[in-house]
Parts: structure tokens; sequence; C-alpha cells
């Protein structure tokens, strides 16, 4: 079975601890796009590790994780993440490939992110990773990739070609100084060395796999509306974190996709700018977000909060033809005596049940909602949904009428036991 797992919001619905529980059954975890932006939480035995490039499968042993072709690959981060984790004794030897056609990102990346976010009348609020600038070389077919990394004389040339036109853009718009050329080259060639062990042909690997009748499971970082094409753009990210994403960054066909899960936090985040139709009045807001510790895993930054918009989920339904979804976070509603849940948009007087593109009205649309009754038990050790409250079964029930969608697991704490499969 092969299987996509992707955010139906604005990222950080909780899929690191959803791909963990379901690496369980699968052999490779593959992350397809995005890079050191995204920031996975799985907690283990009372500990916490968050990965940013790394698929959250990595801690189960014998599972082979592959970083595909699609995914941006900043190298200190990376090597930081396997040095955490040969710290804490899991050892990855042998399982974790990266695949020769992921791009780099490189320090003018960074700078260029931050200088061009300064200077933007409308920020993206970015998480700062040079995430944007890598994807956009790579368009535009000068970027760098890992294979590049490994042959000294075209990483050279490369890098020299690339620095003529950084450097001048830093120094004659941003008024930055610049870089060296020498640096960068021998900062590179060592991380090289030390990935160069980890480096393959993941779409070979991945696809012989397959045909092994292996399992994989594909993993999806942000959120549905963070992709470049479908979000709420340009307050996204630069890649395409839809379902469609796992096939270009992977080299999988589309053909040998056997399923697509969606995970969907019990009310909606985003870090970062742009239009958030459900976001909450900043006294809720602060409360939620302290009762649910929504403080971005990458960035630190705090989380906007708001209710769970079933528009924009059935929007993701659609967009990733999802098949079943993960609930996370139905913990962080014990005790709240009413939940709402917007179930359509209104705007001038009009009733919107579909997701609108334009962002004029998507800053202007008035959420409409269905409010229901909360339930006052704690309900974090509960393990069987029959035993969930009456009012937590009724709230889960009005999201699969409304979504029109199965839900197959309910997550209620961050650790791998607080889980209950439906
Ligand atoms: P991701 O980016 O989608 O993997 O999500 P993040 O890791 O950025 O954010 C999700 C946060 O919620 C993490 O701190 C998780 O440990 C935590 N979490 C996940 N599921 C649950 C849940 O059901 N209940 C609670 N209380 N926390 C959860
Ligand atoms: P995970 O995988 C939440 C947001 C940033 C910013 C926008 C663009 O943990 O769910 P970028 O640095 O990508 O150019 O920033 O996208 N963003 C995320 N928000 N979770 C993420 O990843 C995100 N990755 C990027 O906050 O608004
Ligand atoms: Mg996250």
């Amino acid at each position: 079975m092969n299987t996509i797992i992707v955010g139906t919001q604005w990222g950080d619905e909780g899929k690191g601890k959803i791909i963990d529980i379901l690496s369980d059954r699968a052999d490779y975890i593959v992350r397809f796009q995005g890079g050191s932006n995204a920031g996975h939480t799985v907690v283990v035995g009372g500990r916490e590790y968050i990965f940013h490039l790394i698929p959250s499968g990595i801690l189960h042993r014998g599972k082979i994780c592959c970083i595909g072709n699609g995914v941006v690959v900043d190298p200190a981060v990376l090597i930081k993440e396997i040095k955490d984790l040969s710290s804490s004794n899991i050892n990855i030897n042998r399982r974790l490939k990266i695949s020769s056609l992921a791009h780099i990102i490189l320090p003018y990346h960074k700078i260029l992110d931050q200088l061009r976010e300064i200077k933007r009348t409308n920020k993206i609020g970015t998480t700062n990773r040079g995430i944007g600038p890598c994807y956009a070389d790579k368009i535009s077919r000068c970027g760098i990739r890992i294979i590049d990394l490994l042959d000294r004389g075209v990483f050279r040339d490369k890098l020299k070609d690339n620095l003529r036109e950084k450097n001048e853009i830093l120094k004659k718009v941003y008024g930055h100084r610049g870089f060296q050329f020498k640096e960068i080259y021998k900062e590179y060639l060592n991380y090289a060395r030390v990935l160069s062990p980890y480096i393959c042909n993941t779409q070979l690997l991945i696809n012989e796999a397959i045909d092994n009748k292996k399992d994989i499971l594909f993993e999806g970082a942000q959120g549905t509306f963070l992709d470049i094409d479908f979000g709420t753009y340009p307050f996204v990210t630069s890649s395409s974190a839809t379902a469609g994403g796992a096939c270009i960054g992977t080299g999988v066909s589309p053909v040998k996709i056997d399923k697509v899960v969606g995970v969907a936090k019990v009310y909606t985040t985003r870090v970062g700018e742009g239009p958030f139709p459900v976001e909450f009045p900043p006294v809720f807001a602060k409360y939620m977000r302290n009762k649910g510790n929504e403080f971005g895993a990458t960035t630190g930054r705090p989380r906007r909060c708001g209710w769970f918009d079933a528009v924009m989920v059935r929007e993701a339904i659609l967009l990733n033809g999802i098949s079943e979804l993960a609930i996370t976070k139905l913990d962080i509603l014990d005790g709240l005596k009413t939940i709402k849940v917007c179930i359509a948009y209104k705007y001038k007087g009009k009733l919107f049940k579909e997701f609108p593109y334009g962002l004029e009205m998507l800053e202007k649309v008035k959420p409409v909602y269905k409010e229901i009754a909360g339930w006052d038990k704690t309900i974090g050790k509960i393990r069987r949904y029959r035993d969930l409250p009456l009012n937590a079964k009724a709230y889960l029930s009005l999201l699969g009428d409304i979504l029109d969608a199965k839900i197959a697991l309910i997550s209620v704490g961050s650790s791998r036991e607080d889980t209950i499969l439906a």
C-alpha cells in the first residue's frame, strides 16, 4: 500500500505524530517537498523529537527514510539532525537515503529570503530558511543540486556563476556585502563529505521497493493552503504541498498511489501572514494558543488560532483526493462550553460553501458557524472510540458528516499511544 499523508490546513496539523504511527506498518517513509521550514514533532517514551528534514518514521527501527528530489536540503540542518539522532543512539546507517537530485540551500538563499521579506510591502512571514529563493533558483535553472556537490569542478563552476549574479543583486539591490566563493566552497565540500554515504538515486530505490511490494508512506510537509498553486497565494510556501507533489517530488508515478490520508486539527492555526476567516478574537486566541501549545516547531513563533474551518478542509479533501482523515488535538477542546465549526462563508449577503480563491474575497468573508455543546471530561487517556464523551462523539460525527469523509484515526495527545483508531 502506497499512502500519501498531507496537511489539510495551513501546516502544523500534527503530521509528524500521524506519520510516526503509520510508519509502524510502512517499509519506506519519504519526504517529497519543502525543506527545513517544516517542523514535525514526534513524542515517544516521554521524549520529544522535532524533524525538519529527516522523515518522521526514522524512530522506527529498520525503516528506510528517504529525502526525495522535491525537497530543498540545507546540509547544515540535515547534518545536525543526523548528529542529534546518533547521540540519541538511533542508528540511521543504511536507513537514511538522500536524493542526488534534491536542490541545496546556500547561504545566499537564506539572506535573500530575509532581505526580500524586509523590502516587501505585504510580508509573507516566511521561516527565513531560504526556501523561496532556493525553489526560485530551481525553476530558473540555476540551482545547485546534491549531485553537483559530489563533483568539485561542477560545484565550483555553478557556485561561481551563482555568486557573480547573487553578489551583484545583494550589493546593488539590498546593500549587503555579498559572499566569498572560497568560504562557501570549502564549507559545502565538507558537507558533501559527511552526506555522501547517504546520497543515492532515490527514484530508483523507491520504484524498486514498490515493485517488490513494499509499503511506502509519503510524508507531506506544510499544508494544502500553503501549496504554491492552491494555497492562499502569495501567503504560501514555494512548493507543491498537495498530494500531487508526492509524485513529482519522488519520481513515483501517480498510478502507483493507493491512498491519500489528510491530517486535520480540530481547530485551525496559521503561522505568518495572510487571510484567516475563522481566526479567534485576541483573548480567546491567547487562551487556546497556550492550551494547545501553539508555538512554531521551527521558529518558535506564536501560531494564530481559529475554529475548525470545514470549507477549507472540504476543499483540501477534493484537491488531494483524501479518502481518510486523521483528526488531531481533540483533547485541546476539553472543557469548552461550546465548540464552533465553520460550515460556510457569507460574502455580500450570499452564502458560499466552496473555498473562494480570490484573496480580496477571502479577507472579507464572514464565517457561518454551527455551534455544538462541548464536554468537561479529560479525554487524553481514552483509547477506545466508544469511551469518548457523548458530545465528543457528536462533534466527530458532525465533522464526518460535513466533510463527507471517513475519520480513521483520532489523536488525543502528543504521544504515540494517545491515539484512538476509529
Ligand atoms: P506537523 O508540522 O504537522 O508535524 O505538526 P507540529 O509538530 O508542528 O505541531 C503539532 C504539535 O501538536 C506538536 O507539538 C505535537 O506534539 C502536538 N500534537 C500532535 N497531536 C496532538 C494531539 O492529539 N494532542 C495534543 N495535545 N498535542 C498533539
Ligand atoms: P510543517 O511541515 C506551518 C509558512 C510560514 C510562512 C509561509 C512561507 O511543520 O507543517 P517559507 O519559509 O516556507 O517560505 O514560509 O509558510 N510555513 C509553515 N507554517 N507549518 C509549516 O510546516 C510551514 N512551513 C512554512 O510560516 O507563513
Ligand atoms: Mg510543524
